[in-house]
């Protein structure tokens, strides 16, 4: 059939290239063959660094962004929860240092009626990943093959497993590039790069957990402000419901920092041994929002009662349990996590050069004292030793001396808590605390 419209020329990732190193939009059509050129392998690894570059130099605006998010969703397989009973919600946070909260936070929705398909990421740079988190217990599957997984979220109502190769497999590779071509930091990409992994995973909705301060992704409150409006603004024009918290990672939200020490940390707020006020405040503050956006309260007050009566029952704790036994880990180990959870060989006290009262943390430093001691990675194929970290961290605020420690060191050697303390002691700063900084500092909808 004879057509009045204009034939499309053949698709050339150079005139991608060229068109965006001009400062042009990119239409739709050009972003979603490019990203199928990079799932195919059609477009090459050069190809793909000078089009990440001119993107990082002309930017991309809100509906680009939104269609490369899909064109990178549409790379791989997308989940479909739509048979299960209740909303499909998740949360996915930039990361920081002792950030426990994805470990509560599933567990917690599911108990309130929802479902938590999460799928989390390792560490990266100096931040914890909850996926080596949950690998510190034994036997824990954290991937498990998706018809598992499916029965779990069912079942139990959560499960936290780690990204599958099928998902969103252009971001992957896209990434990879990115990283080694110093073409990460711009929002242009970080946005759809995130958002293509959470679409994949076909959800009702989505709550973002952006972190500011010393140990976050982005430090300052304007570039993590700019960080989740972006995100909110592309999540929700590419059809996924979702809001931000941006919360303080200034200082410790958990009073722990390492894999085995966070997950013990969790099982002591489940059971009631812990109150961790800063870190049950985000944790039930993320709640709140994936309850009124899947349909499960109809007003904060009401959320908030929900979740009050489900951590009080006891009901938190036993989705824990389950998930962790329906995942292949012990099935009593909220009963005795001393005989599952690996401990470090050696644990003692940090002091303070001098008494006084800690006045500030740099977060990112004590990150990478855990990393120092083996729970993190420098390399993505390094082994890391679930067992190594800080736990009982001092807060601003608080007096520390001979018999109020900064924290306790847990490392596999002498040497390496000499080296972990000097770390510790070289992160923190005494003298007069500035007022507490609220945890939950700004919403975004
Ligand atoms: N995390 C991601 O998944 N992608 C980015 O680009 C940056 C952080």
């Amino acid at each position: 059939m004879p057509s009045d419209a204009a034939p499309r020329p053949p698709f050339l990732p150079q005139e991608v290239i060229r068109a965006k190193r001009e400062g042009r939009r990119l239409p739709k059509a050009d972003l979603a063959a490019f990203v199928a050129g990079i799932t195919s392998g059609a477009v090459s690894e050069g190809q793909i660094a000078a089009l990440a570059m001119a993107i990082y130099f002309r930017g991309l605006d809100l509906d680009e962004r939104a269609d490369l998010t899909l064109a990178m969703r549409d790379s791989g397989r997308v989940l479909d929860w739509s048979d299960l009973p209740g909303p499909a919600l998740d949360k996915h946070s930039t990361g920081g240092v002792g950030d426990t909260v994805s470990l509560i936070l599933g567990p917690l929705v599911a108990a309130c009626g929802g479902y938590v398909p999460m799928i989390s990421g390792r560490g990266l740079g100096h931040t914890g990943g909850t996926l080596d988190k949950f690998e510190s217990i034994p036997g824990y599957v954290a991937t498990p093959d998706l018809a598992t997984f499916r029965n779990v979220v069912r079942t139990v109502g959560t499960a936290i497993i780690g990204q599958t190769d099928d998902l969103a497999p252009a971001d992957r590779r896209f990434y990879a590039i990115r990283d080694v071509t110093a073409t990460v930091e711009t929002l242009d990409l970080i946005t759809p790069s995130i958002l293509s992994k959470k679409l994949a995973a076909g959800l009702s909705a989505l709550v973002l957990d952006v972190k500011t301060g010393s140990g976050a992704f982005m430090a300052t409150l304007a570039q993590s402000q700019a960080l989740a409006e972006s995100l909110v603004a592309v999540a929700n024009r590419a059809g996924l419901p979702t809001r931000a918290l941006i919360t303080d990672m200034d200082s410790v939200l958990a009073t722990s920092a390492g894999n085995a020490l966070e997950v013990q940390l969790t099982i002591d707020v489940l059971t009631g041994r812990a109150a961790e006020p800063r870190l049950m405040a985000a944790t039930r503050a993320l709640a709140v929002e994936m309850l009124l956006m899947g349909g499960l309260a109809d007003t904060a007050l009401e959320a908030e009662n929900r979740i009050a009566r489900a951590l009080a029952s006891g009901a938190v704790a036993e989705r824990f349990a389950r998930m962790v036994a329906a995942l292949g880990g012990p099935a009593d180990l909220l009963e005795r996590p001393a005989d599952w959870l690996p401990r470090a060989p050696v644990v003692r006290p940090v002091l303070p050069a001098v008494p006084g009262t800690l006045a500030a943390m740099d977060m990112r430093a004590l990150g990478l004292a855990v990393i120092g001691l083996g729970g993190g990675r420098v390399r993505p194929t390094d082994r890391i030793d679930p067992a190594v970290g800080l736990s009982a961290l001092a807060a601003p605020g608080d007096a520390v001396g001979p018999d109020h420690p900064l924290c306790m060191v847990h490392a596999a050697s002498e040497a390496a808590a000499d080296a972990a303390a000097a770390a510790v002691r070289a992160a923190c700063r005494l003298g007069p605390a500035p007022a507490p900084r609220a945890v939950v500092l700004e919403r975004i909808a």
